[in-house]
């Protein structure tokens, strides 16, 4: 199972996270772009090395600073909606999503052939003849609508998330128009030429460079941009950037061991988007939502886990800054799904043990990606804790129970209580009153028994019901949409 190694960026956190210091949102955004990355199956630090080449060749354009900052988290922010088209892409090719994500970023499929090459090469890589045939049928049925469909999907999706930050407009266009090409050709409005926005162009420019540079050097990266210049880019950016190579210290500033501190870099002084208590709770609201839309499964999964959370944190008297800090470690505390194919976790039926082992991976991508991000360090541990259990048999870490705080038990019970009364691929969703009980049995050596009263407690007098039905419905309509047949020219 690829994609499965030791994250490197819970070492970027080596200091102590201070309110009052006016800390900028790029640090923050930079350090939780490792988790966009993952789904990208692109190296961690992607996103932030796109951002640096793509300021620096804002800088050599002498760019307005309103501009540069809009472009700077457009930058950061351009695979917010990656996780959304992650399932459908999964099931169209029975392959894992984000190696399909990951080749695909290198494969000019402008040229004629490109695209059926790929297709022979990735899908069902251990299906049969028959099984290949039949998907490859499916998906040249559909034409390039398909294609169209699955990038608008995911750009549509970053541009919302973008919007719900309170980024500039310019920001979100840019999101929107990653994937447009100079020549008409790309998608998903096949835009031509200027009707692309600068900022667009610029990410898409800087993302396929960094992604050339990082699997095959600089002279690779040149050659591909000058040779896809008036194709896929802009041909006065493709001068700029090499005026940026002769003259700059590009390649040598993305060699370096901290790629998001190398980006936080470029956030403009004068930007006026502080980390301030509630932007950093719009920001785990946002990468919740970038984690609830990569399976149909789990469509809602962290919002709900988060408010389940703070309602038994509530029963048991926490005061609002603690309350606040648990609501943001439960929105993200599946931060680390984002590095499992679909495969895995769509998977209608009993995982192998490889696939259990990549499974079991994720509350450590959480715990790591965590780390990194200055303002949610100190919450890592408990967001990497939630499949633990009292009696020590429980993962990542197998934590003992004297070990577990509050926050952990309390996520641990609302983690489970969401799971199961929500449905999954390989059974139904289990009744309310049924998951209690298996709670209530469980309660000392799995379960906490103070955090399974909380929940009980606050069960009792909230609004909140499993809404099965309503989940079923929603659930029907995407896996329907899921079902439709689509190009492989994504
Ligand atoms: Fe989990
Ligand atoms: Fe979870």
């Amino acid at each position: 199972m690829p994609g499965i190694a030791p994250l490197a960026c819970a070492t970027n956190s080596t200091h102590t996270y201070d309110p009052q210091s006016r800390l900028g949102l790029g640090q923050v955004l930079a350090s939780l772009s490792y988790a966009l990355d993952l789904t990208e199956g692109q190296p961690e630090g992607h996103a932030a090395r796109s951002c640096v080449i793509g300021m620096q060749i804002a800088e050599q354009l002498d760019m307005p600073s309103a501009d540069r900052a809009a472009l700077y988290y457009a930058l950061l922010l351009k695979d917010a909606g990656c996780s959304s088209n992650a399932a459908k892409m999964a099931y169209l090719f029975g392959a894992d999503d984000r190696k399909l994500k990951h080749d695909l970023k290198t494969v000019d499929w402008q040229r004629a052939g490109n695209n059926l090459r790929f297709m022979r090469a990735q899908v069902a890589p251990t299906g049969t003849a028959l099984e290949k045939l039949l998907k490859m049928g499916a998906m040249l049925l559909q034409g390039p609508s398909g294609a169209k469909k699955l990038v608008q999907t995911r750009c549509e999706r970053g541009a919302t998330i973008v919007r719900d930050l309170g980024f500039p407009e310019a920001s979100a266009q840019a999101v929107l128009d990653l994937d447009e090409h100079w020549n008409g050709h790309g998608h998903p409005r096949g835009l031509r030429g200027e009707e692309i926005s600068l900022l667009g162009r610029i990410c898409g420019l800087a993302q396929t460079v960094e992604v050339f540079f990082t699997k095959l050097g600089p002279q690779a990266a040149l050659e591909m941009a000058q040779a896809r210049s008036g194709q896929w880019f802009d041909p006065q950016l493709v001068q700029a950037l090499l005026a940026v190579t002769r003259h700059g210290r590009l390649w040598g500033i993305l060699n370096a061991a901290d790629p998001a501190a190398a980006a936080a870099h470029y956030e403009p002084e004068d930007s006026s988007f502080v980390a301030d208590e509630h932007r950093l709770d719009a920001v785990a609201r946002a990468f919740a939502a970038v984690v609830d839309a990569k399976s149909p499964w789990t469509y809602r999964h962290s919002t709900r886990v988060s408010e389940i959370a703070v309602g038994m944190a509530t029963r048991m008297g926490f005061d609002p800054l603690r309350l606040r800090r648990l609501q943001r470690t439960a929105l993200l505390h599946d931060v680390g799904k984002l590095g499992v194919s679909n495969l895995v976790l769509d998977k209608p039926g009993k995982l192998t043990d490889d696939e259990f082992t990549a499974m079991k991976k994720h509350p450590e991508f959480s715990e790591a990606i965590l780390t990194g991000v200055l303002p949610f360090a100190d919450q890592a541990m408990i967001a990497g804790a939630h499949h633990e259990r009292l009696d020590g048999r429980g993962y990542y870490r197998g934590i003992p129970s004297a070990e577990l705080p509050a926050e952990a038990r309390i996520l641990m019970v609302a983690d489970v209580y969401e799971a199961l009364t929500a449905a999954r691929p390989y059974r139904e969703a289990v009744p309310q009153e049924k998951v209690i009980e298996m709670l209530r049995r469980d309660m000392g050596w799995q379960a906490c028994p103070t955090a399974v009263e909380a929940l009980q407690s606050w069960l009792a007098g909230t609004e909140l019901a499993t809404r099965v039905d309503d989940q079923l419905a929603a659930m029907d309509r995407l896996l329907d949409d899921l079902g439709s047949p689509v190009c492989t020219t994504c």
